[in-house]
């Protein structure tokens, strides 16, 4: 059995990181689930054996308290989402590996980051020279790959709220800021893309390859499609962007649609609520419309065949999440 206070209250991790003065932002909350995402690949780099993507350095931006809560955030999760799992796990730690595999989307989360890098990095050999990382949250690549910052301009696009905590955090860590990396504070429901040109060295010429991970989940429908027109609206044809997105209308049997609601209370619960979904037989003409040509949809069959096949541990592909890759006509 896995050992627990009797009795103790469900734990509520937003409850507590927004009484953590120290990190609480003056206006807007930064993203949890930038932390959440930062964990998940901190976990896998350190705990599991066979990586689905690396990620050495995601445990260091986050403070040992942080990945306590977080980690007791999950067990948590567990608890509600299967009883009896959580109850055949002899100790937290097995619980907390358990919890990642089964409620938390981690295998999106480390799927995805690969699959955005290995597009990155054959665009990287068809000479692009600039890498826009949207919504990064506390990706690394910047600091991890020191190499392709040698031939490619980084920029992090974030909401300045999550942006604001992360180069606190930097800063506070005495990590150095490469010369060649750039942030750019935007509300992507405020502001539009387009303003990278006045706020950074952004060069609307140069063939650029933009990321944009863990997002147009959490934004309106209307800022998606925006945000995606600006990318075809800021760089040159040939320019390309991958990201990830939800079903719109997920159907599913009993026990993907269980675990697909298991990730949405659990968003609900961090205050970032799923608000958005494409249709996948629609996506093409939806990005035709913002000025991009659809290049691969990649749908759950064919991430599990990429990332998941012959893995006897819990990770696989979820249901209903796909990953995009478009080109700027
Ligand atoms: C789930 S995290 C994903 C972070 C990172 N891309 C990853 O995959 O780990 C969501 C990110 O979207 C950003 N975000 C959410 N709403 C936003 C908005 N309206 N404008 C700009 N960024 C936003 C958050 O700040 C956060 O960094």
């Amino acid at each position: 059995m896995m050992r627990r206070e009797a009795g103790k209250e469900k734990f509520n991790s937003r409850f507590l990181f927004l009484h953590e003065r120290d990190v609480r932002m003056e206006k807007n909350n930064f993203s949890l689930t930038a932390l959440g995402t930062a964990f998940m690949r901190g976990y896998h780099a350190r705990h599991d054996d066979l990586m689905i993507f690396h990620d050495p350095l995601a445990y260091g931006l986050l403070t040992e308290k942080e990945r306590f809560l977080i980690a007791k955030h999950w067990i948590s999760r567990l608890e509600s989402v299967d009883a009896e799992g959580a109850a055949s796990c002899p100790d937290e730690a097995s619980a907390l590996r358990l919890a990642l595999q089964l409620c938390t989307g981690a295998s999106v989360v480390l799927s995805r980051a690969r699959y955005a890098e290995e597009a990155l990095r054959n665009a990287i050999g068809l000479g692009i020279r600039q890498y826009v990382i949207l919504g990064a949250g506390m990706d690394t690549f910047a600091f991890r790959c020191p190499q392709a910052l040698k031939k490619v301009e980084v920029f992090e696009v974030d909401h300045p709220a999550t942006q604001a905590f992360k180069r606190k955090r930097i800063a506070e860590l005495g990590w150095n800021i490469p010369a060649g990396l750039h942030f750019v504070s935007l509300d992507f429901t405020e502001s539009s893309l387009s303003e990278i040109q006045a706020l950074s060295p952004y060069d609307p010429t140069a063939l650029t390859f933009f990321s944009w991970l863990g997002v147009t989940y959490f934004l309106p429908r209307d800022a998606v499609l925006d945000t995606l027109a600006a990318v075809a609206g800021i760089s040159p044809a040939g320019s390309m962007v991958v990201f990830d997105y939800l079903e719109s209308n997920p159907a599913g049997n009993g026990k993907a649609a269980g675990r697909l609601k298991a990730i949405a209370d659990s968003l609900e619960e961090l205050g970032e609520p799923l608000k958005t979904g494409f249709d996948p037989a629609a996506l093409g003409a939806d990005l035709d419309r913002a000025g991009l040509r659809l290049l691969e949809d990649l749908a759950r069959s064919d991430v599990q065949r990429r990332y998941f096949d012959g893995r006897t541990d819990g990770y696989r592909a979820s249901e209903h999440i796909h990953f995009a890759l478009a080109a700027v006509k």
